[in-house]
């Protein structure tokens, strides 16, 4: 494997000679046994590759040890211990959240940096003008003097992990190597983290090698001056795709520093996917069940922090007895075609880091139940009784706590809330294990995975995009999903409430250049086409349309069952719909509005087409069109010929 390092490797110090001379830096080099102690691999790791860039990357970052994570619960139940040592983790009252932790991170180490993310394809115009970008061989040059001596002081955890359930033919093996313990034991929430993942790589295995270092080295005899080691001035979240590694500098948070989620699920596997024809997508993947015991099962992407994680546990209003929902997956799914021409999906995740703030027993009551035990919350304020609190709780006991400690470790009122400050952070989240789960998919560990019925595509849009509508072809879904906007929110550092575009809610994610990704959906589509397979249906969608006084219109969360449902009755047959500029859209009376008011005027509000904002939308479409020129598929550019005529003759 081609790591980079090798020709620039740094002069070895004395105590790691015996790496050196162990010959590990040669990939063919047999295993001696001073160097599998030295490196303190465990007997069952007998994957001479892997130990041998484990040797390397252990004389590069020069860590003070090595632990090989094993994934077991007692591992964890250590790991967790020495984070509450080094004031890390803060264990809560048992009685209020038994096995469960606190962590608050430092206040610049909050959320995803997208611009310090880099795609370091040997071309620019494979990594696209949405992507950051430098050549491979300039960025190394950069971060080898970043990752020389950047463990120093700290331990290196050796973290293998499988996305997917372990030996499916769907799932891939990743190595991630941290000095964070904190990140340690999110992975083993996250992933199929241990001995299972050595066990599918066996003697010679692919996997995909991940180098994640918080940079904050310590010198002999120093100590961490906060319980939050970051670099506070500089980071790095680097993909070689052709090589398909991942190295990530200075950041220990959530999408930042598990490296196995966003950049391996997502941007590496994004690009294996088109290699390989397939696709990885920034997407939740739910069951639902009709009452008559027929199920369904939909993928749906809405950007980060527009509501996956809600869909995926939705709980059917009262008025759907008999209908059920279950959570595949809330973030990330992996789809493959399969021999009968249908589409099958994967969750590759084996937990949820879900956002907090908003989530309560009337948003999610499935989350809820699912946060009961055995969490690591990340940024939420804690009680005096030693709990947790976020946004939005309020609303299920009916007050604020008089006092908090908010997510910086300051003391917290509800004046405080008044004033605007906030006691978790706005992108506070939550670690916790699928099993957790109380609607829990039966089929989420299904190695075969699930076949999908229907794609929805949603945004986070005030205005201008409908409730609903259903694209009419294949190539109408991939426009509508290509062209979609959403206000950002703060799962990204930055600007919020901006409207920007995100196609496929992947502008962050996508580890290639985004218009050859259009390429790669439309290919997809006539393939399967050719085999004569029915596609899936493509829905969009945006529960988030405001009123004059700046409040949603749409009830959301369960209520968006009623939206499920006409799209199954679709599916079905059995809704004819009507035709709209933007596709088929439900006419009022086939929608289930029992146990809800919502009037045909509320309605209209949600449904409407404005023909101007419409122009304007247009305007914006071609905006990202023309940023995308290069590759950019002319069956997308007819299909906006096509809906700005039909709008003109609406
Ligand atoms: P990532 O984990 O960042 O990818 O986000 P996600 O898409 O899983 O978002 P999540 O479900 O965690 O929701 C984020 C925020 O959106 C929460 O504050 C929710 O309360 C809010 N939200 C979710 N669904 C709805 C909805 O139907 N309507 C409204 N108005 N808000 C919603
Ligand atoms: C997102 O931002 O879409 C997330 C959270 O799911 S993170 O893993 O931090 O990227
Ligand atoms: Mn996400």
């Amino acid at each position: 494997m081609e790591t980079g390092f090798e020709s620039a490797f740094p002069r070895p110090s004395p105590s790691e000679r015996a790496i050196f001379n162990s010959g590990a830096l040669s990939m063919n080099a047999p295993l001696t046994p001073g160097m599998i102690q030295d490196l303190n691999v465990p007997p069952y790791v007998q994957h001479a590759r892997l130990i041998a860039w484990v040797g390397e990357m252990v004389a590069l970052c020069k860590p003070d040890r090595v632990h090989w994570c094993d994934g077991s619960p007692a591992e964890y139940d250590a790991l967790c211990q020495q984070l509450v040592d080094a004031g890390t983790l803060k264990k809560l009252n048992p009685a209020k959240r038994p096995g469960s932790f606190l962590a608050c991170s430092d206040p610049s180490d909050v959320a995803r940096v997208e611009d310090r993310t880099f795609i370091c394809s040997e071309r620019q115009q494979d990594a696209g003008p949405t992507n950051n970008w430098e050549p491979p061989a300039e960025m190394r040059a950069k971060l080898q003097p970043l990752f020389d001596g950047c463990m120093r002081g700290r331990t290196m955890y050796v973290i293998p992990f499988s996305m997917g359930p372990l030996g499916s033919p769907i799932a891939h093996i990743g190595v991630e190597l941290s000095d964070s313990a904190y990140v340690a034991v999110n992975m083993k929430l996250m992933t199929r983290m241990g001995k299972g993942a050595i066990e599918v790589l066996g003697e010679a295995g692919e996997f995909v090698p991940c180098v994640h270092t918080v940079g904050a080295p310590l010198s002999p005899g120093q100590k961490d001056q906060t319980a939050w080691p970051c670099n506070p001035k500089l980071k790095y979240i680097v993909h070689y795709p052709e090589t398909r590694e991942i190295w990530s500098y200075g950041s220990g948070y959530g999408g930042n520093a598990l490296l196995g989620k966003k950049c391996f699920a997502l941007r590496i596997a994004s690009t294996m996917g088109r290699d390989q024809g397939w696709l990885a997508e920034h997407m939740l993947i739910l069951g639902v069940e009709n009452p008559q015991g027929k199920k369904y099962h939909v993928a749906a992407a809405f950007p980060s922090a527009c509501g996956k994680t809600n869909f995926s546990m939705l709980v059917p209003p009262a008025g759907f007895d008999g209908w059920k929902v279950t959570t595949i997956g809330d973030d990330i799914a992996w789809i493959k075609p399969g021999a009968d021409g249908r589409l099958y999906a994967i969750n590759p995740e084996a937990g949820y880091f879900g956002v907090a703030p908003g989530t309560n027993l009337h948003t999610n009551p499935n989350c809820m139940h699912s946060l009961d035990r055995e969490v690591i919350f990340t940024n939420v304020a804690l009680t005096d009784d030693g709990a947790v609190w976020w946004e939005g709780m309020e609303k299920d006991t009916g007050t604020t706590p008089a006092h908090l400690i908010d997510w910086q470790g300051k003391d917290w009122t509800p004046a405080d809330g008044q004033a605007g400050r906030k006691a978790a952070h706005p992108n506070a989240r939550f670690t916790v294990a699928a099993t957790n789960n109380p609607v829990l998919d039966p089929a989420w560990d299904d190695p075969a995975g699930v076949p999908i019925d229907a794609f929805i595509f949603g945004g986070r849009r005030s205005t201008t995009v409908p409730l609903v509508t259903e694209a009419r072809n294949w190539t109408e879904g991939v426009y509508m999903a290509a062209t979609m906007g959403s206000e950002t929110t703060a799962a990204a550092f930055g600007a919020q409430g901006v409207v920007r575009r995100d196609p496929f809610a992947m502008l962050p994610f996508c580890g290639y250049n985004m218009a050859d990704y259009f390429g790669h959906w439309l290919k997809m589509g006539e393939k399967l086409q050719g085999q004569g397979a029915r596609l899936p249906a493509i829905y969009c969608v945006n529960w988030f349309r405001k009123d004059e006084a700046g409040k949603f219109v749409w009830p959301g969360y369960g209520e968006n069952m009623r939206v499920l449902k006409w799209m199954i009755d679709r599916v079905e047959g059995r809704a004819a719909g009507q035709p709209t500029m933007f596709g088929i859209a439900p006419r009022y009376a086939e929608i289930n509005w029992s146990g809800l008011n919502f009037s045909p005027a509320q309605f209209d509000t949600v449904t409407r087409i404005d023909r101007d904002a419409w122009m304007q939308e247009f305007a914006l479409h071609d905006e990202l069109f023309a940023q995308l020129a290069q590759g950019l598929p002319s069956a997308l550019l007819a299909t906006r010929q096509a809906l700005e005529q039909s709008l003109a003759a609406d």
